[in-house]
């Protein structure tokens, strides 16, 4: 991925944050139905897809190991696979981009598969750790080819014959969990998960939906995910629901600015991510799920969010993995609260796009907000309003970015982030969106609204 000069951008208090709409497809299942598709046999028609960098790299990966892919219209695509096992080593390295997700599932299919591949990241992609992904994959037969290394840029063998493991995971990541599950459909035999904390299931429901041979059980030291390997997936439709990590961002919107009312129709609301909602409604939000219903194996709702009143609450550790994404919009929203909120169990967030735990922290401080961080843990003490007026530095990540322009629609001064443009590996169309519901962000070239 070309670096791309930084563009500064700025949000300013809004009057209110109203309207009905949709936001972009979820970037977990858009990365998961293109993978599937390019392993299943036959034509997987994907609607909804987000078109986000991070899913377009993973798009670009697939085509490149050989599946079949073409747009048919916005968010409209078609895979055609090569069946368990049958996709070709690239003629170049594959550049993932941003996408963790994409970089550690992606693995997970190589593994096994008999090819050598490269794969590269941006700056922020290059520090994260792969070795979660690498020890299991390594025992089902993965090498790594140039010892030692842990982190994009590496390159990578697969397995011709693929060992089934079992697993036990030591951090609660769906990305891991989803990797050696993508391996094992190659392998010959059982391979067993088990998961102490369960995690977002997408994988599972895709799996069992293409036709794998799938078996999700409670065992003595948690969730068991069996699946019988090897087999082939079976092409079939596939709709994504709108990204409730994406949602979350308008929802906030909503409740901070007075005289809001705002609808996104059609979320994604499978209560292994929705952690966010239920804290909320913890802290007194005018947060309701309608039209709850089942759509491509999802449950889905519209989600209308209305100005409230927040007060601060504890968030318990075993509830981080269903909302692992949303700490840096949850801290903004417990800024504006009244009474002290604390996070717990947040070491994970130190290893996301950016050090998500000290760069949330240093964003509130710099706008006034007072805030303690620990070892795997968020302090912030909310006072009702939020001076702002500051400049947040996002370090390539796009979920500070959003969270941070949320915070400068409520606060006493505009807050600035000091650049936007990574919003666009999860959320392109944010800023057209944010001005449709009302929100007023300027960059610093144009006059102020
Ligand atoms: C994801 C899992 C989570 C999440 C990421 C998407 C997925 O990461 O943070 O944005 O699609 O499996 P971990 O598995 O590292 O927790």
């Amino acid at each position: 991925m070309t670096a791309v000069e930084p563009q500064p951008l700025t949000s300013h208090r809004a009057t209110s944050i109203t309207g009905r709409v949709h936001v972009p497809g979820d970037k977990s299942i858009s990365h998961r139905a293109l993978i599937f598709g390019a392993l299943a046999i036959g034509r997987t028609e994907i609607s909804g897809v987000l078109e986000s960098e991070d899913v377009l790299a993973t798009g670009r990966a697939v085509a490149a190991l050989g599946a079949g892919t073409a747009r048919l219209s916005d968010g409209q695509w078609v895979v055609t696979g090569c069946g368990t096992g049958g996709l070709a080593a690239p003629d170049q390295a594959l550049d993932l981009g941003n996408s963790g997700t994409g970089t550690r599932l992606l693995l997970g299919v190589i593994a096994g598969h008999d090819i050598t591949v490269t794969l590269v990241g941006d700056e922020s992609l290059s520090q994260r750790p792969m070795q979660r992904v690498l020890t299991p994959l390594q025992q089902m037969g993965l090498e790594i080819l140039e010892t030692g290394r842990t982190t994009l840029p590496l390159t990578v063998r697969g397995a011709a014959q693929p060992l089934p493991i079992t697993y036990t995971l030591p951090v609660a990541s769906a990305q891991v969990k989803s990797a050696i599950l993508l391996a094992a459909l190659m392998s010959d035999g059982i391979t067993t998960v088990i998961e102490p904390e369960p995690t977002r299931d997408h994988t599972e429901r895709l799996m069992q939906a293409f036709g794998a041979n799938i078996t999700v059980s409670q065992g003595p030291a948690g969730q068991e995910i069996q699946l019988a390997g090897p087999h082939e997936l079976v092409g079939r439709p596939i709709s994504v629901p709108g990204d409730p990590s994406s949602a979350a961002f308008l929802i906030a919107a909503a409740l901070l600015v007075p005289n809001s009312d705002l609808t996104i129709e059609n979320v994604l609301v499978n209560t292994l991510r929705t952690g966010l909602f239920e804290t909320l409604q913890e802290m007194g939000a005018d947060i309701t799920l309608l039209n709850v219903r089942e759509d491509g194996g999802e449950p889905v709702a519209d989600i209308r969010a209305r100005s409230s009143k927040l007060k601060g609450v504890t968030v318990p550790a075993e509830r981080a993995p269903s909302m692992i994404d949303e700490y840096p919009i949850l801290a903004v929203m417990a800024a504006f609260a009244s009474g002290t909120t604390k996070m717990l169990g947040l070491a994970e967030l130190k290893v996301k796009e950016s050090d998500r735990l000290s760069a949330t922290a240093s964003g509130l401080a710099d706008n006034g907000v007072s805030v303690e961080v620990g070892d795997d843990c968020l302090t912030v003490r909310g006072m009702g309003t939020v001076p702002g007026g500051g400049t947040v530095t996002t370090h390539l990540d796009h979920r500070l970015a959003m969270a941070f322009l949320v915070m400068g629609l409520a606060s006493d001064n505009p807050v600035t982030v000091d650049d936007a443009t990574m919003i666009a590996t999860s959320f392109p169309d944010f800023q057209d969106l944010m001005a449709e519901i009302g929100a007023k962000l300027s960059s610093r070239t144009e006059a102020q609204p």
